[in-house]
């Protein structure tokens, strides 16, 4: 989804930090980029291009080719890529680059890309250090090439200094800001809830509600497109979520309630969009209830309301956005809730709306802000609708 359409070229050299290329491949792939890979010799030495093979979904090349007389596949790789990345780039490789020697199908792809080069370095700290490669590494940022790291830290050798991969993760982080130089919540903490909660009975039973936690991981996925940092507390749910948010499942109100306490002090943007439970019982029997001739009375006892302690908790930098379903007056007991709950915006469902609600793909919403504009909105895709809520939140961000 952050790199969907987008084609990565991902060069491994022999490093023995070769072996983080194969998170590197897995985590563009789990961000839905096509990637295809070159390998030296030396590196496959440190990994295998079947693991870079079976992790990219795509042949792994290490020689030249020359299949129809028409291509030659450094060619057709240099054209194929949006970006060429190199990781890790030892210093024999960037030497190669500096001076255009194409001894291999890696340096000579790197002859005749068009795209823009990526270039994470990775060797021993003295290695680093020396006068040459510096020369190196200046003449390849003179080239407009990105470089990433190294890093300080242990090395291989034993030695403490530079010279690191650049941990795969941040080289991804570093790819999707070159793909989405726009992004509007860059490394802003968004904090986000969805799902049902479950109150327990008794081992084997619970009080819940149909929520189905869609549209909550609609709108954390479209924060995760604009750059957010997403925290998402998540009720028991089916639905998987994009690898780069942070996902925690809780089951009950009480851990919702525990987790958001957590987490809310760094959040810049709260949205509560969690069906938590009002009430769960007031004792769990801790063996199975068994069946009576009489009716069964379970004692309720109120959750506490999160929504509401966030909004007496908040500090002026935090906006904080809340969702309301209504069967009825639903206008009203929205502003209503925006108010008492100290909210910035609050998003009212109604289920009088076909098409609305909780299991469903699509959604119909209004919006009520803090000066009492509401906005309606017609019936669109959860994806849609989660893109009109956070418009709503840039704009009251950069009000
Ligand atoms: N909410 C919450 N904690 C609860 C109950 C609800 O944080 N214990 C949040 C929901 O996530 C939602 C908002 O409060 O963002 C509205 O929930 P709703 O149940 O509709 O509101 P209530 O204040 O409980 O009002 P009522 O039951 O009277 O409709």
């Amino acid at each position: 989804m952050l790199l969907s359409g987008k084609k990565v070229l991902l060069g491994i050299t022999g490093s023995i930090s070769a072996y983080k290329a194969a998170d590197l491949c897995r985590l563009l792939i789990q961000a839905e980029a096509s990637v295809r890979v070159i390998m030296t010799e030396a590196s496959t030495s440190f990994i295998s291009p079947l693991t870079l093979s079976v992790l990219s979904k795509n042949k792994v090349e290490v020689e030249f080719v020359n299949d129809d007389s028409t291509w030659n596949n450094h060619v057709e790789l240099g054209l194929w890529a949006d970006l060429f990345v190199v990781a890790p780039a030892s210093a024999t490789t960037m030497a190669k680059f500096v001076n255009g020697i194409c001894d291999n199908l890696l340096s000579a792809t790197y002859l005749s890309i068009r795209c823009p080069v990526l270039i994470a370095p990775a060797m021993d700290h003295d290695m680093y250090l020396h006068p040459a490669t510096a020369d190196n590494i200046s003449v390849l940022k003179g080239r407009n090439h990105i470089i990433v790291g190294p890093e300080e830290g242990e090395l291989a050798s034993g030695l403490i200094g530079k010279g690191r991969l650049t941990e795969p993760q941040k080289i991804v982080d570093r790819i999707v800001d070159f793909f989405n130089p726009n992004q509007r919540l860059k490394n802003v903490h968004v904090l986000i809830t969805a799902g049902p909660t479950q109150e327990a009975i008794d081992p084997v039973r619970y009080i819940s509600n149909h929520s189905s936690g869609k549209m909550g991981i609609a709108i954390a996925e479209a924060l995760l497109k604009e750059g957010a940092n997403v925290t998402l507390i998540c009720g028991p749910i089916q639905l998987k979520t994009h690898n780069f948010i942070h996902r925690i499942n809780i089951i009950s109100a009480e851990e919702m309630y525990n987790a958001c306490e957590l987490h809310f002090p760094k959040a810049e943007i709260t949205i509560m969009a969690a069906a938590v439970a009002d009430y769960t019982s007031e004792t769990i029997s801790s063996e199975k209830m068994k069946k009576k001739d009489d009716d069964l009375v379970i004692k309720l006892k109120k959750t506490r309301d999160i929504l509401a302690y966030l909004g007496a908790n908040k500090k002026a930098n935090q906006i904080l956005v809340g969702f309301a379903l209504e069967t009825n007056n639903e206008l009203e007991h929205a502003k209503d809730k925006l108010k008492r709950k100290n909210l910035d915006l609050i998003v009212l469902n109604s289920l009088r709306n076909s098409g609305a609600g909780f299991a469903g793909d699509t959604n119909q919403i209004t919006i009520i802000d803090k000066h009492n504009n509401v906005e309606d909105f017609p019936l669109k895709s959860k994806a849609e609708v989660a893109t009109d809520i956070i418009e709503r939140i840039i704009e009251l961000k950069n009000a």
